[in-house]
């Protein structure tokens, strides 16, 4: 896929100022830090589209960008957040899970993994809960620039390892860098092929009890 274009809409506090569920929506979650803004800005070749920040916890919005004028890329705000607020940090879990459970057009869920760390309780703990509320979900593991591709085989073989443990099939898994930008194609391919296989209308039509 080609992104022609790439264009900020609006950073959303609540469910209400979101766009019209109207186009499909891919979205990027993890925990803070872990490179989801980074990535947006990765797949798009935008820089400073996507605010990044060394700090934990930036990304406390909801924040839409329409791409090629056709589709969503939404960046949630992270979860496993450190340095926040206590009453800031209810705030954005409530507004990730208000958004997960109740956007009709989300059509795949990525959750962003630190290729670095071994298999983490609350990411797995995650897509327990995206399973259950029928949630479809990938997983893309960030930063494979700081390890060695032996050390990398060897997290992937853990992480697969204990998601088997819980799901009978593997979910689709990525690997990428922003900073060498590895995994672009393979991103942006499956986005594309999941748009020709799935029409919007179709997600609409199944998701309207929500
Ligand atoms: P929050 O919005 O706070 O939840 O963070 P985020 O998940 O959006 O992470 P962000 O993109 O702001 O990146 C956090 C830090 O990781 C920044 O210092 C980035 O430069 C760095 N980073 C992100 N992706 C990569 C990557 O692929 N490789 C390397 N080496 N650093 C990265
Ligand atoms: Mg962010």
């Amino acid at each position: 896929m080609i992104i022609q274009s790439a264009q900020f809409i609006i950073s959303s506090g609540s469910l209400k100022t979101c766009p019209e569920p109207v186009l499909h929506e891919f979205a990027f979650t993890g925990r803070s830090n872990v490179g989801k803004s980074s990535l947006i800005n990765m797949l798009t070749g935008r820089k400073g589209l996507a605010m990044v920040s060394g700090r934990p916890g930036k990304t406390k919005t909801v924040n839409h960008f329409l791409i090629n004028e056709n589709w969503y890329l939404t960046d949630l705000p992270g979860y496993g957040f450190a340095k926040v607020s206590k009453s800031e940090k209810t705030r954005f879990d409530k507004l990730l899970e208000e958004y997960i459970s109740k956007r009709e057009n989300l059509t795949c869920l990525f959750i962003l993994l630190d290729a670095r760390l071994e298999p983490q309780k609350i990411d797995l703990a995650f897509t327990m809960w995206l399973g259950e509320n029928g949630v479809p979900f990938a997983l893309i593991f960030t930063k494979v620039d700081k390890l060695s591709s032996s050390e990398l085989n060897k997290n992937m073989a853990k992480y697969k390892k204990e998601l088997l443990k819980t799901w009978n099939v593997l979910p689709p898994m990525f690997l990428t860098s922003s900073v060498t930008t590895a995994g672009r194609d393979d991103v942006l391919n499956y986005l594309q092929q999941i748009m020709d296989d799935v029409p919007i209308e179709s997600i609409l039509e199944n998701l309207s009890g929500k």
